[in-house]
Formats: structure tokens, sequence, C-alpha cells
């Protein structure tokens, strides 16, 4: 397994786009997945999508679980269901250091096909439907803080760039 690097906004153009379907399902993407879930615990995150390490494709890894031993992959993902509306505390690997409440749909159902390509469904409430809301608009170019106003992005770029700079 290796680490792969996690790019920032807006430091990657795959992070910005639509990504491509996933088409083989073969060792060479077991592989990327295996990687994807040691990065995604190396950087504490409860979630990680492809074009986040600059690969733009529709792979997203996710575990929301406190023991951090219940990570899964939805690959090719669509939500097929939605319902109610909140306004979620929002964070991501790729705009280190800033949070913000975006709008977010309360439950999902997702449909996906899992590393052999088997679809299957996922459905939850909370903070898995948030955070299988935010995969799933990575995979279609959209940040957290794509929701904001021009101003608060603006905001919390350069709260970004102060938080880059002190990591250094
Ligand atoms: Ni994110």
């Amino acid at each position: 397994m290796a680490l792969l690097k996690v790019v920032y906004y807006s430091y990657h153009p795959a992070l910005h786009k639509i990504a491509e379907p996933v088409t083989q399902f073969d060792e060479k993407l077991a592989k990327f997945v295996e990687d994807m879930y040691e990065t995604m615990y190396h950087e504490n995150g409860v979630g990680l999508a492809a074009p986040q390490v600059g690969v733009s494709k529709r792979i997203a890894t996710v575990d929301i679980s406190e023991e951090r031993n219940k990570a899964f992959v939805i690959i090719n993902p669509e939500i097929i269901e939605r319902g109610g509306e909140e306004l979620m505390e929002a964070g991501c690997l790729s705009i280190p250091g800033t949070y913000d409440k975006v709008p977010r749909a309360t439950f999902v159902k997702v449909r996906a096909q899992d590393v052999n390509g088997q679809f299957f469904e996922i459905e939850g409430n909370g903070l898995l439907a948030h955070c299988l809301q935010h995969e799933i608009d990575h995979l279609n170019g959209k940040l957290y803080i794509d929701y904001l106003s021009p101003l608060k992005k603006r905001t919390l770029l350069k709260k970004m760039e102060k938080f880059l700079k002190r990591e250094k």
C-alpha cells in the first residue's frame, strides 16, 4: 500500500471537473482503493474522493465509524433517494483548516458498485448522509465552499492559505 498525495483547492484541475466513470474492475483498481483507504485514515478523514488525490475517476471511500474500521468504497455512485434538509457543518481535506455550514439532505439512498463491480445500495441519515453527499459532490467537481457566497468563499480560502503556511 502507499499513501497518496491530497491536493488542495484549487491546485489541481481534477477537483473541479466531472470525474470519469470506472469501467475496469481489475487489480489496478483494487490497489488504488487500498491506497485510498490508507490515505483517508492517515489524513483522519471520514471520506476521500479520487479527485482529491488528483485522479478524475468516480471513486470515493468512506468511514464514519469511531473505531475507524468500517471503511467502504462507492464506485460510480448515484443518489437514488433523498429526503429532508438541514444545515450541516462541513470540512474537507482539500480545504484544510476551514469549516462552515452547508445545506444537505437529512437522508439519502445511494446505489454504487463495489471494488468487484457488484452493485449495492447504502442508505443513511445524519453524518453518513452528509458524507455520501459530500463525496459524490467531489465526483461532480463540487466542493462544500461552492455552496457559500463568493465573499465567504474568499474568506475561507484565505484561511486555508494561512493554515497551509503554518503547517510548513
Ligand atoms: Ni471533501
